[in-house]
């Protein structure tokens, strides 16, 4: 056999970056090495952190999940959604391996059929965000035209997922939901947006890898085919949990928009008195609840990208979403109104809140020798 190769990860804590690092670990554990160092090892806002340590570690090829939390201030953004990248990447040219990039839909405007070349242009007023991942993409897209950088960028729209312990994207709204502080929809009726799966992303991520000559140098938006209509996915979420609200009332965009203002106005007022707090996510992207964004799927289609879970989308992966999230958010105590009726908890927390020595008994009955296969020969 071969020697495995090494590929290095930036961002492994997040959600997209761990579910990368779980497929290697899971389905490549024979042929790749994955490196994830965290943030503390190696910052990529620290120019001499990312030579230092892939010089050392002299990878296969760099993977960047990393992106700096959405209320970042501008500086922030720049460090670590813009420079960081730069600098994997000029490490990837000298080295002469592969970066693979992740961005965002945040580069494109809304509308429908939005295709790869459809990019806003950069201008000052964009959020941090939207401005760093652009900045990023296009200095990108010159290294590899005049230095001979062989990337590929990946962007993703709404992901979903298990694993977003920051609770952000799709995962805010769901939490809003089950939470019951959205007591009607805040979006119209027919705004479609499109939606990537975080679990077949990293099949994607290593076929590009493996077929440098097909996508080097190429952007490719990756996003299930169909785009989703909000206010559907919403109630289909609702019904799922049982819940009275969000009640189909359609707020219109004026209204909510105003809301929105009067609450940053009073955080504004607040901060005066010393009081920080932050608007919402869900507000921070109020306009985009009232407008669609698909991205059009067919340079992925007709790339030679075969999909290894076709019949996947948002809604046949609902179930095991909710329930993945609920019994998380619950034992962390973050939601407190869900219906404690949906017997999603199972009989382990029954057990242990009203039966410990039943639960004792079942455990010590299931076996408490040492794991058979850790044992050394005698
Ligand atoms: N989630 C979405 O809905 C979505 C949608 C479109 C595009 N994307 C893109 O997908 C990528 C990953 O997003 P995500 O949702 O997985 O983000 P996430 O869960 O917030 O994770 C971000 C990761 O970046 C790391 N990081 C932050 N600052 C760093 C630094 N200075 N040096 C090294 N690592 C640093 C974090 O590490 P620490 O935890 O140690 O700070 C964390 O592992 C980003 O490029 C994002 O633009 C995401």
């Amino acid at each position: 056999m071969g020697e495995k190769k090494i590929g290095v990860l930036i961002g492994g804590s997040g959600l997209i970056g761990g579910t990368i690092v779980n497929y290697y670990k899971t389905r490549h554990a024979e042929t790749v090495d994955i490196r994830a160092p965290s943030s503390k090892k190696l910052s990529i806002r620290e120019e001499s952190d990312i030579r230092s340590y892939l010089s050392e570690v002299k990878p296969d090829f760099v993977i960047n999940a990393a992106m700096a939390s959405l209320a970042s201030d501008g500086q922030m953004a720049y460090e670590v959604n813009y420079l960081g990248p730069l600098n994997l990447a000029r490490a990837a040219t000298a080295l002469k391996i592969p970066y693979i990039h992740v961005s965002s839909a945040a580069t494109l405007s809304s509308g429908t059929d939005l295709k790869e070349d459809d990019i806003i242009p950069i201008t000052p007023k964009l959020s941090n965000y939207a401005k760093s991942k652009l900045m990023a993409e296009q200095t990108l897209r010159l290294m590899a035209e005049q230095e001979g950088l062989d990337y590929s960028c990946v962007r993703l729209a709404i992901v979903y997922g298990a694993h977003d312990h920051k609770i952000q994207g799709f995962h805010r709204l769901f939490f809003s939901i089950a939470d019951q502080s959205m007591p009607v929809l805040f979006t119209q009726k027919n705004t479609f947006h499109s939606y990537s799966n975080a679990r077949k992303l990293p099949y994607f991520i290593n076929h590009m890898i493996e077929n440098r000559k097909e996508f080097s140098g190429i952007t490719c938006h990756f996003v299930d085919r169909n785009p989703v209509d909000l206010a559907t996915l919403i109630l289909t979420i609702k019904s799922y949990l049982q819940l009275k609200s969000p009640r189909e009332i359609y707020v219109p965009y004026l209204m909510a928009s105003f809301g929105k203002k009067v609450i940053v106005f009073l955080l504004r007022f607040l901060r005066k008195f010393g009081l920080k707090a932050d608007l919402p996510p869900e507000l921070m992207f109020l306009d985009n609840f009232y407008k669609s964004q698909a991205l059009s799927a067919a340079r992925l289609e007709a790339s030679s990208f075969v999909d290894p879970m076709p019949e996947e989308t948002i809604f046949t992966r609902l179930p095991n979403l909710v329930i993945y999230y609920l019994t998380r958010w619950s034992h962390q105590n973050l939601i407190t109104t869900y219906d404690e009726t949906l017997d999603f908890k199972g009989s382990v927390e029954d057990d242990f809140a009203h039966n410990p020595l039943k639960l004792l008994e079942s455990v010590h009955a299931k076996s408490i020798g040492p794991f058979p296969e850790m044992m050394q020969d005698q």
